[in-house]
């Protein structure tokens, strides 16, 4: 039995209601691992799952948020192994913990983790697993091939970038919506860039006067949403990661929530992700640390404009 600090949400709200608290923990039981971290990565789900926007049910508190996260295998029960072979001692890992990973210490299933390329930093390694997994099944649903023209919504966004990248790699043109100043790092990842907003529609008309082949929306705005609706003629190759809603109402696609099949396209993309940004060929861009205790303000700064690139918490 060792302890931990972790951050958990124990009441439904803002970034305020997050608190540090020291807990135990137990030892690894069969096919499990114990992890120390080194980084942890934020990804806005973290926050939804305690602001209220999938409802507020109080047995539900309370929450631990922090799916991802790198660190060092500090104990493994006997015979655990990962995706990759058997987990030992003093390994450097990724996991894809799926909940609880805003800790220090923290005790996950050996099928979670993922061998640490020394190529990429500690931070890296944390931010790479939800944004590319996301990205790598938006590709996948799309359908996108070698020739056609995808549209993606919050192209600078973390997933956003790594969806920019695994299409252009793919030959597929690539316009992307960005703030303005992150077109210039839209052009370097190969794509082309429109500012969102107003007159947005007529903006990729002129760069794709027959419409585009295909939309993949990480906004989740109306105006992503109207504009792929108007630019797209087939729905089934409109694919958006948040407007659950106008989804189902309107016959496109919403990936992800917890869908069976998303988690099987993203658990078979991770091996080929980790190899990819481990050889240089995906960048994974790290925007800001935060220590651990400072999750509360991780989340409101994720909430308003900010760098581009992942938060990473420090434990
Ligand atoms: N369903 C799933 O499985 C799943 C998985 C992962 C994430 N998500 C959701 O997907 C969303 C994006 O996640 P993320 O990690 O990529 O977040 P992120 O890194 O914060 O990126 C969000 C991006 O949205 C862009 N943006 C802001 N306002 C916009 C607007 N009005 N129109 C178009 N783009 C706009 C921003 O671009 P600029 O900086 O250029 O303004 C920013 O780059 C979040 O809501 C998250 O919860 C869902």
């Amino acid at each position: 039995m060792t302890t931990t600090e972790s951050v958990v949400a124990n009441a439904f709200g803002g970034p305020e209601v997050l608190t540090v608290i020291e807990e135990a923990l137990p030892d690894p039981g069969p096919g499990q691992v114990l992890l120390e971290l080194r980084a942890v990565g934020v990804n806005p789900i973290d926050h939804k799952l305690y602001s209220g926007a999938f409802g507020a049910d109080a047995s539900r508190l309370p929450i631990r948020p922090g799916i991802e996260a790198s660190g060092v295998v500090l104990a493994v029960s006997p015979g655990a192994a990962g995706p990759t072979g058997p987990v030992a001692v003093g390994d450097e890992v990724i996991t894809y913990a799926g909940e609880g990973a805003y800790t220090r210490r923290l005790v996950v299933g050996a099928e979670s983790v993922y061998p640490r390329p020394q190529a990429l930093t500690w931070e890296q390694s944390a931010g790479l697993l939800v944004t590319g997994g996301t990205a790598s099944e938006a590709i996948v649903v799309t359908g996108v091939v070698e020739g056609e023209t995808l549209l993606i919504h919050g192209a600078a966004g973390g997933v956003g970038s790594l969806a920019v990248q695994l299409a252009v790699a793919k030959g597929v043109t690539v316009i992307g919506t960005a703030a303005a100043d992150n077109h210039e790092y839209l052009r370097g990842l190969g794509a082309i860039p429109v500012t969102y907003g107003d007159g947005l529609e007529a903006r990729v008309r002129e760069l794709a006067p027959n419409g585009v082949d295909a939309a993949f929306d990480t906004a989740g705005t109306d105006e992503a949403v109207d504009v792929s609706l108007a630019l797209v003629a087939d729905r089934k190759r409109i694919v958006t990661i948040v407007a659950f809603g106008r989804a189902q109402g309107e016959g496109f696609v919403a990936i992800g929530g917890g869908n069976p099949d998303s988690a099987g396209i993203r658990e078979a993309a991770w091996p080929r992700l980790i190899e990819t940004a481990a050889r240089g060929d995906l960048d994974v861009v790290v925007a800001k640390t935060f220590p651990l205790t400072e999750a509360a303000r991780a989340h409101a700064e994720l909430q308003r404009p900010h760098p581009r690139g992942k938060f990473i918490l420090i434990p």
